[in-house]
């Protein structure tokens, strides 16, 4: 058993993240007293709920599920979450255990931030996406009017217990789409990027999946412990997500680590452009993403291009965009482009390919 503790101080609240195999069996089964003293709700959803049910249920405390799904991260999930909590009585001292992806810990997060004006919460994510990025960070939220994440605020979780155990059951995209984001991470740290060129033949592989786990929360934990409020050097972890999101709007049977591992690729391209680049290294960076999304970029559809007009304005100021890009072996830099040449310069950029 590895267990790694780590605090993330200079923060009004403190997180501490657990890396521990068996979670649900393990550690839960130790917390229970004092869980079971304060009260307690455990929140999944319905493929979670499914698949680890005799575990869940084994716990004997009560349980919430929404149904699974990008789509249910919304205001009726919300409130009928925060009734649940009502109806089972949890008080200020009480704990709120959300068991599940991303979808899952943004809505607990923010339930727990919301109720009594705040009550703790233990994050168990169970994707490799959300251990390696959502859980870490307090950043909570639901979609609203259509808009990805509008409500939100930043809760940090008392505890985050992250289960390499979990990936068993979890779908290849799934993996794919946590592997997005441990390139971004890898991006901007380069002994992280020397790891996944030296294992490009395994990145799948579990047992390298659950060494990668603490290493990418290390990272994203050093970087948000400087910028809890993301007021500055947070903006890094946007690398390769400006245009991850604007593919993300046109192209829906991508996942969204799909859609980063693509933005990185193309805004390496614009960097190139602009900046003092190292050309070998983003031709690796490159060669790595094409790896994992297992196809050829050449096989992308340029037509997509035209939709790119459809990019959500708002992100931008003053019809300026603002992008943090992979320069060097680590390095990144903000480049600052005037929407309409970001726009042009991308299509010309896809059309090359
Ligand atoms: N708060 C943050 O800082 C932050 C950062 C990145 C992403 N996010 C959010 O995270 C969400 C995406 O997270 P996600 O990719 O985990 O999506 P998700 O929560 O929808 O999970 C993906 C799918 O996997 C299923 N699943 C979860 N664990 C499983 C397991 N162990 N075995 C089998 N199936 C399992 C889920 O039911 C779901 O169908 C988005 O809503 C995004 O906005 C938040
Ligand atoms: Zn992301």
């Amino acid at each position: 058993m590895r267990t790694f503790h780590i605090k993330l101080k200079g923060m009004a609240e403190r997180s501490v993240i657990v890396c521990r195999k068996n979670v649900l069996s393990k550690q839960l089964k130790e917390d229970l007293s004092w869980l079971k003293a304060g009260g307690a709700l455990i929140f999944t959803d319905s493929n979670v709920f499914a698949l680890y049910r005799r575990q869940i249920e084994a716990l004997t405390l009560p349980v919430f599920v929404m149904p699974a799904g990008e789509e249910n991260k919304s205001e009726q999930t919300l409130f009928s979450l925060l009734k649940a909590m009502a109806e089972n009585g949890l008080r200020r001292c009480s704990t709120l255990i959300a068991i599940g992806g991303g979808v899952v810990g943004d809505i607990g997060g923010l339930a727990a931030s919301l109720y009594m004006r705040g009550i703790s919460c233990i994050q168990i994510p169970t994707t490799l996406l959300a251990q390696v990025d959502s859980s870490v960070g307090g950043k909570t939220a639901i979609d609203f009017c259509g808009v990805k994440n509008l409500i939100g605020t930043f809760h940090q979780p008392m505890y985050v217990y992250a289960d390499p155990t979990f990936f068993k059951t979890l779908p290849q995209r799934e993996i794919r789409c946590g592997l997005g984001e441990i390139v971004k991470h890898a991006a901007l740290n380069a002994p992280l990027f020397d790891r996944l060129m030296q294992n490009q033949d395994r990145l799948f592989d579990m047992e390298l999946l659950a060494e990668l786990v603490p290493e990418n929360i290390r990272i994203k934990a050093e970087i948000v412990q400087k910028d809890p409020n993301e007021t500055g050097l947070r903006r890094c972890l946007n690398i390769g997500h400006t245009t991850g999101h604007a593919i993300e709007l046109t192209e829906k049977n991508l996942s969204h680590g799909e859609c980063v591992l693509l933005g990185l690729y193309y805004e390496s391209r614009l960097a190139q452009r602009h900046l003092d680049t190292d050309e070998a290294y983003l031709r690796e960076l490159g060669t790595l993403i094409r790896t994992i999304l297992a196809c050829k970029t050449e096989d992308i559809d340029v037509e997509r291009a035209a939709h790119l007009a459809l990019f959500d304005k708002k992100n931008t100021q003053e019809n300026r965009v603002v992008l943090a890009v992979p320069t060097k072996r680590g390095e990144f830099s903000f480049l600052e482009l005037r929407y309409s040449d970001y726009e042009r310069e991308l299509k010309e950029i896809m059309e090359t390919l």
